[in-house]
């Protein structure tokens, strides 16, 4: 799949902070049963990498990929874990040098109009926005449309419920991305039900967008 692919795939992306492995699968399915479709785990624990491998194994309704992706070492571990993609905070250019022979998309990170502008120079047109409230929120993102026509965002960092029909609304949005999909206490207490549920919610008010 392509970058764009990726954001157009569906609405809301789930940014999944996964301790232990055991969790990986029944919380992808928990919020596939909820609508959703693109997963993004961090790799912030030690068993993220195999949550990843282990996701794309035994849930192929899922699209996963990585993200805190911070560098080539980074890339290549999700790529060979079975990610369809990595997304990363930032963008290096050795990142984005490898992300042209890779088999999997890179979706980086861009706060400014110099880091769209270090994107669109590798080619990369489909971004993550982050941290998008910190970082200006919608009134940044209408302003990167004038001089930035071909690129699409998903804001990530900061977003709610509340907030994300703002950012759903913009037309160089495709998608939005946030941990409030996967509550760290729900997860640890494998509330599975009440995190369908959160998705549930949240895909119904995206779609009303
Ligand atoms: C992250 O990478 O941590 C994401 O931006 C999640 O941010 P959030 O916790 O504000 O949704």
């Amino acid at each position: 799949m392509q970058s764009l692919d990726i954001l157009n795939a569906g609405r809301i992306i789930p940014v999944m902070v996964v301790e232990e492995a055991q969790n990986a699968v029944p919380l992808a399915r928990a919020l596939v049963q909820g609508g959703i479709k693109v997963l993004e785990i961090t790799l912030r624990t030690k068993e993220a990498l195999e949550a990843i491998k282990q996701i794309s194994q035994e849930v192929p309704e899922a699209i996963v990929g990585a993200g805190t992706v911070l560098n080539a070492i980074d890339f290549k571990k999700a790529q060979v874990a079975g990610a369809k993609f990595a997304i990363s905070p930032g963008l290096i250019p050795a990142l984005a040098q490898m992300s042209k022979d890779s088999p999997i998309p890179l979706i980086p990170g861009v706060a400014s109009a110099s880091e769209v502008m270090l994107a669109l120079e590798f080619g990369l047109k489909s971004l993550k926005f982050f941290p998008a409230q910190a970082a200006g929120g919608v009134a940044t993102l209408k302003s990167f449309a004038g001089p930035f026509k071909e690129v699409f965002f998903c804001p990530t960092g900061g977003i709610s419920l509340e907030n994300m029909g703002a950012y759903l609304k913009l037309d160089n949005v495709l998608c939005v991305g946030g941990s409030w999909l996967a509550p760290k206490e729900l997860v640890q207490a494998k509330e599975w039900p009440k995190i369908t549920a959160i998705a549930q919610r949240s895909v119904a008010v995206a779609q009303d967008i």
